[in-house]
């Protein structure tokens, strides 16, 4: 049985030389971790690493899972579609599950799409094939339903199935009607696309650079961003739109075809948008996808391609779905936008762990609508790869959702004096040596270039206070990259300490420009507030490398208390000691992570930063999962509904006594739990001998 055995990481072992058992460890460990640093992105705009090192996770899944492709999860970074539910809304089944759709990249699959929809309704040869051409609005799907006319629920899509009830967020966007005009059926579910035009998201990204704040990378997150706010009033500074397109649940038939129903949305109060076209053949609808890619960087909000769909709802129907997506619709996507720039310089920027990361600086140029003055180059092997150099003419890419990238070089327009760049081995911000790390076992140097200066960088010493008092960490607000910044400069914080002591140091604030008593008072207090912390935000907070959010809660519960996790760790600085090897044997904690921990307390300034910190706060203990839950250690999966909580709590009430939930029943399950309407899994457990339970004889086993 594989799930008694302690999960170890392998990140230091080349893909090449991984074992399938490894491998699949690899992707769980990636999954999860990438999921997490979406979540920080995405949902949070709080990113917690830096883009090297997030592109560094992403590439090393995509090169095992090209390696492995028997392994790819299900809830890989590769095949996730939406994004995931936030805490804080409450979730809502939808009606009617929300669909994806099907995607074409040229203009043969285009072709072939309306010829597979000929076949496959046995169309005569001159029978026309009406269909709707839509831009595809780079936005956030929502589901709006209506009961008697009035908006009861807005909803967004999560997973397809569920997502969260963001109805007071929704009531604050004017483009969508809280009571609709004429006759409209009882129960109306109409669906459509909430996005931010572009010049309001400049204005927004602008008003948040001078506050210091995270900018959001591009008008689709800030759009999700500003309708999953807890505080709706924020919402309602944020200028988001809406586009109507389909329906999910409605008590009335909702017309003869697509074409129709767009009127009936116009009428009863939804904007639609204007560009939407009539075609008849595949050509015409590649003529419309043309017309729209050149009208695509003059309109004022972003489109990722065109979707097509057939227009009558009897042949819609008629047509049903694959996989969870219609086969009356496909989307044509457009390609990644490119543009052609100068590269002017290239700076490196160094990280919270030292990481350094060069990035261009390019002559302006637009991509897209947007004008992009900088770009990733990733990593030192990266450019040597590209050999791009200063002075040269460069291809830039927006695909999609990420920062723009360096694509290549014009060796062509090549300047006849330039040379290879030469990435720096010392650090731009305290002239410290700055390493690659070569792995002793298996002789893989990092990608990643590191300063080793520690706290003595200044550069490292802010990124890594912004991380200690950033949403999951100490989570203090008001205290912004800007006022970090100012405040290290001119020696009022200078360790994490030193923010619990800002309160005898308010004449100094209070002194500064732009504060007041009042402002000086209200940090003051946030500041307090956090006095006291959780083990497992604690750990986090200190930003040891590879020791993010995950790990950090897995120590808090194996050590418990501040003082134990503390002598465990300076026990565990001999690698041969009783302390590693209990480091080690924690489940999901591998050697190169006890190597990062250890690392960091062998250091005598962390030491010290410690006790500093420690006379200052106090940490509260984190309750170990109770290990003689009847559940712990067991792999369990859930299937059919279940009456008395919904599938996520379920699973995590699992996860924490000690369980591991699966998707899908195998030899290696332990207990499957059915609810009501099981499907073939049922069949499946009993033809392999597992325990089947009802909900309440699980409810039983795990104590009510
Ligand atoms: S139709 C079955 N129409 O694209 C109907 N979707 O990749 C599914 N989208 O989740 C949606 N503009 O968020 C449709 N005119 C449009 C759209 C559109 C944008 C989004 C939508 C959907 C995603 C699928």
């Amino acid at each position: 049985m594989q799930c008694g055995a302690a999960v170890k990481t392998f990140d230091r072992i080349a893909v090449e030389d991984l074992t399938d058992e490894q491998a699949a460890a690899e992707l769980e460990r990636l999954a999860a971790e990438i999921a997490a640093h979406d979540r920080r992105y995405y949902v949070e705009s709080a990113p917690t690493v830096e883009d090297a090192e997030y592109d560094a996770l992403r590439l090393r899944n995509e090169a095992i899972e090209a390696r492995f492709p028997g392994l790819i999860r299900d809830d890989s970074p590769s095949q996730r579609v939406g994004a995931p539910v936030a805490e804080g809304f409450r979730t809502v089944r939808h009606a009617r599950p929300m669909l994806s759709l099907q995607n074409a990249f040229d203009p043969d699959a285009v072709h072939e799409f309306v010829a597979r929809v000929r076949r496959f309704l046995s169309l005569g040869e001159d029978e026309p094939v009406e269909m709707v051409a839509e831009p595809k609005i780079d936005g956030l799907s929502i589901s709006l339903r209506y009961e008697k006319g009035r908006l009861v629920l807005g909803a967004t899509r999560g997973d397809g199935t569920q997502g969260e009830d963001v109805t007071a967020n929704i009531r604050t966007i004017g483009d969508i009607p809280s009571r609709l005009k004429g006759d409209a059926p009882d129960v109306l579910e109409v669906r459509g696309e909430i996005y931010m035009r572009r010049h309001d998201f400049r204005d927004m990204n602008e008003a948040r650079e001078a506050a210091g704040e995270p900018l959001y990378a591009n008008p689709r997150n800030s759009a999700s961003g500003s309708l999953r706010q807890l505080d709706p009033s924020v919402t309602a500074r944020r200028k988001l739109r809406f586009f109507g397109y389909s329906w999910g649940e409605i008590s009335e038939p909702a017309g003869d075809s697509q074409w129709a129903f767009l009127e009936r949305l116009k009428a009863w109060g939804f904007p639609v948008n204007p560009l939407v076209r009539r075609c008849t053949s595949a050509d015409e609808a590649l003529a419309f996808y043309r017309e729209i890619g050149e009208a695509r960087a003059g309109l004022d909000y972003e489109i990722d391609g065109v979707v097509y769909k057939i227009s009558r709802f009897d042949w819609q129907e008629r047509l049903g779905m694959v996989s969870r997506a219609p086969r009356w619709a496909i989307a044509h996507k457009f390609a990644a936008e490119q543009a052609e720039t100068v590269l002017e310089r290239i700076e490196i920027q160094v990280g919270r762990t030292g990481a350094l990361t060069p990035v261009a600086y390019l002559a302006p140029v637009t991509v897209g609508g947007v004008v992009v003055r900088r770009a990733t180059l990733h990593n030192e092997d990266e450019i040597a790869r590209k050999d791009v150099r200063v002075g040269d003419t460069v291809v830039i890419q927006r695909a999609g959702d990420v920062i723009p990238q360096v694509v290549s070089a014009v060796p062509a327009k090549r300047p006849k004096d330039s040379v290879p760049f030469v990435f720096p081995d010392r650090c731009p911000a305290c002239g410290s040596l700055a390493v690659r790390q070569t792995d002793p076992e298996t002789g893989t140097q990092d990608v990643v270039r590191r300063c080793t200066g520690g706290l003595i960088c200044p550069a490292q010493a802010v990124e890594r206070l912004k991380h200690f008092v950033s949403r999951a960490a100490f989570d203090i607000e008001g205290l912004g990259r800007k006022h970090i910044l100012a405040f290290w400069e001119d020696e009022l914080i200078k360790s994490p300490a030193d923010i619990f002591r800002l309160k005898n140091r308010t004449d100094a604030l209070e002194s500064r420009e732009g504060w007041g008593r009042q402002s000086v008072t209200k940090l003051v207090d946030a500041i307090e507030q956090r006095r006291t912390i959780g083990l497992d935000r604690f750990i986090y907070a200190l930003g040891i490398r590879q020791v993010g959010e995950a790990t950090a809660r897995l120590l808090a519960r194996h050590y418990g208390t501040v003082g134990a996790w503390m002598e465990a760790m300076m026990g565990a600085l001999d690698p041969e000691s009783p302390a590693r090897r209990d480091l080690i044997a924690i489940d999901q904690i591998g050697p190169s992570v006890a190597e990062d921990l250890t690392a960091f307390f062998a250091e005598e300034h962390n030491r010290r930063l410690l006790d500093d910190l420690l006379s200052e706060i106090t940490v509260t203990a984190v309750e170990a999962p109770q290990a003689t839950s009847p559940i712990s250690g067991k792999t369990v999966v859930f299937t059919g509904t279940l009456e008395s909580m919904g599938r996520s709590e379920a699973k995590a009430r699992a996860e924490s006594l000690g369980a591991k939930v699966a998707g899908s029943v195998s030899g290696s399950t332990d207990y499957l739990v059915v609810g009501g309407k099981p499907g073939s899994k049922a069949t499946k457990a009993r033809e392999l001998g597992v325990t089947v339970v009802s909900e309440e004889e699980w409810r039983e086993l795990i104590g009510g």
